[in-house]
């Protein structure tokens, strides 16, 4: 099986993503990740220089290759990866989705202090979390099999109420459950 997180920055797709691969027990990636692997440097960096499109269309070959990649995973992809119809294609088709979903107030809250988010170093971050989560939330919806209000507290209550929504669905065996996470917030 192939898990896919989606959601705006700060929504908590790598953190809920490690814990749920890790109690699944299979490997754990992040899109940004292998991004940054692949350019040599931040994602940053390679705005200021290239451009948001430059990284878009890197950000489509990384969730191309990465979703047609043999091999169970649990994938957190970048905030703005559903803005492009290719990517929500590809992840909706190979990987079951779920987004994680955060208003924006919340997301504020988590990321009011954070250097490295390009689109969000601008003088009123809310704002444009605000509009971000206006423009994507629909587009996260479509791209996703399953919401999940991420609104809630902690990690740990995110990752059960994804295995909990996996297992009903059928997609997920309890007995492959590994291991217990403890209480950590988001
Ligand atoms: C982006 C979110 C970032 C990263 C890039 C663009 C966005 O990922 O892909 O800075 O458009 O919202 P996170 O969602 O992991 O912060």
């Amino acid at each position: 099986m192939k898990l896919a997180l989606v959601g705006m920055p700060g929504g908590g797709k790598s953190t809920v993503g490690k814990q749920l691969a890790r109690q699944i027990g299979v490997p754990f990636v992040d899109s940004d990740h292998e991004i940054e692997a692949r350019i040599g440097g931040s994602i940053k960096q390679f705005f200021e220089r290239h451009g948001e499109d430059a990284f878009r269309d890197l950000e489509t070959e990384v969730i191309a290759e990465l979703v047609t990649r043999p091999g169970d995973c649990v994938l957190a992809t970048g905030g703005g990866a559903v803005l492009r119809d290719r990517n929500r294609d590809l992840l909706h088709s190979n990987a079951t989705v779920l987004y994680l979903r955060s208003t924006p107030e919340d997301l504020f809250r988590r990321l009011k202090h954070d250097t490295t988010r390009p689109l969000l170093q601008v003088k009123d971050p809310l704002a444009r979390l605000r509009e971000l989560h206006h423009q994507r939330d629909p587009l996260y919806r479509r791209c996703a099999h399953y919401v999940l209000e991420s609104a809630r507290p902690s990690v740990h209550a995110l990752v059960n109420m994804a295995l909990m929504q996996l297992e009903l669905a059928g997609l997920l065996d309890p007995t492959r459950v590994v291991a217990t996470v403890g209480a950590e917030p988001v």
